[in-house]
């Protein structure tokens, strides 16, 4: 593993053609990504196919925006891990809040998708955060530690076994007013994450399989700040990951 991880969820911003033209600028940056940085981009699922062979020659990595839990069956529109990952995917975002507000996606939905990715050999970026009222009245904390311990309690983890922990508030997250969570914030609630995780998982397997990282208005000026901080890994960047020019300067500030 890397020392340090960017993210690109491209939601449903792009359609087929811009990611392929997203896709194209990124793949020209190949010498250019500092060598302890892991990039990954979430395509969309039509899009995947084609962006995992734009970036076939990189050392880029590709992962889903999402998976289903079962491996095959009778679950109309839904996507299966085991062709995420014939298709070149090595991640899979799990839990993100659009899902979760849009469509009503729960904790026990989330922990069972991120069973199926781990059986799967998919990394699970598993999308934890308060919305702004629970923030207000000083829930945040409890947010968290709930999320976590119904998305991963009763899950273990093996040698090998990569998940990523992403903190991304959902006020901060699209703010569009550069609204987000200020780094010292960040660093706090890693600490809180590791005492939950201190719970579940002996201190060997969380040095050794789990990453966190901050996700929520992202941009190649305020990326500095989080990777400069020591136990955050990384960032997931939805905005701006989409704009070639945007994304390949925060690559770089990385
Ligand atoms: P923005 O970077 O657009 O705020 O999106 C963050 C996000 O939701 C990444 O998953």
């Amino acid at each position: 593993m890397k020392n340090k991880i960017i993210i690109a969820n491209w939601k449903m911003s792009l359609l087929y053609q811009e990611s392929m033209d997203v896709a194209s600028a990124i793949a020209q940056l190949k010498g250019n990504i500092p060598p302890d940085v892991e990039l990954v981009i979430c395509p969309s699922y039509v899009s995947l196919p084609g962006v995992a062979e734009i970036l076939k020659n990189t050392d880029i990595k590709i992962g889903a925006q999402d998976l289903f839990w079962e491996e095959r069956g009778a679950y109309t529109g839904e996507v299966s891990p085991v062709d995420l990952a014939n298709f070149g995917c090595s991640y899979a975002i799990i839990g993100h809040s659009e899902r979760r507000m849009n469509l009503a996606e729960t904790n026990v939905m989330v922990h069972g998708k991120v069973k199926i990715a781990l059986k799967n050999k998919l990394a699970p970026i598993i999308c934890i955060g308060e919305n702004w009222d629970e923030r207000h009245v000083g829930q945040r904390d409890y947010v968290l530690i709930r999320e976590l311990n119904e998305i991963l309690g009763g899950i273990q983890l093996q040698d090998g076994d990569n998940v990523v922990i992403a903190y991304e508030p959902i006020w901060a997250i699209s703010s569009g007013k550069g609204i987000f969570a200020e780094p010292q914030e960040v660093k706090y609630v890693s600490e809180v994450i590791r005492q939950v995780l201190i719970d579940l998982y002996d201190a060997h397997r969380i040095e050794s399989s789990i990453r966190f990282i901050y996700g929520g208005s992202v941009n190649k000026l305020s990326i500095k700040k989080y990777t400069e901080l020591p136990h955050i890994a990384g960032v997931l960047v939805g905005n701006a990951s989409t704009k070639p020019e945007e994304f390949i300067s925060l690559i770089k500030n990385a």
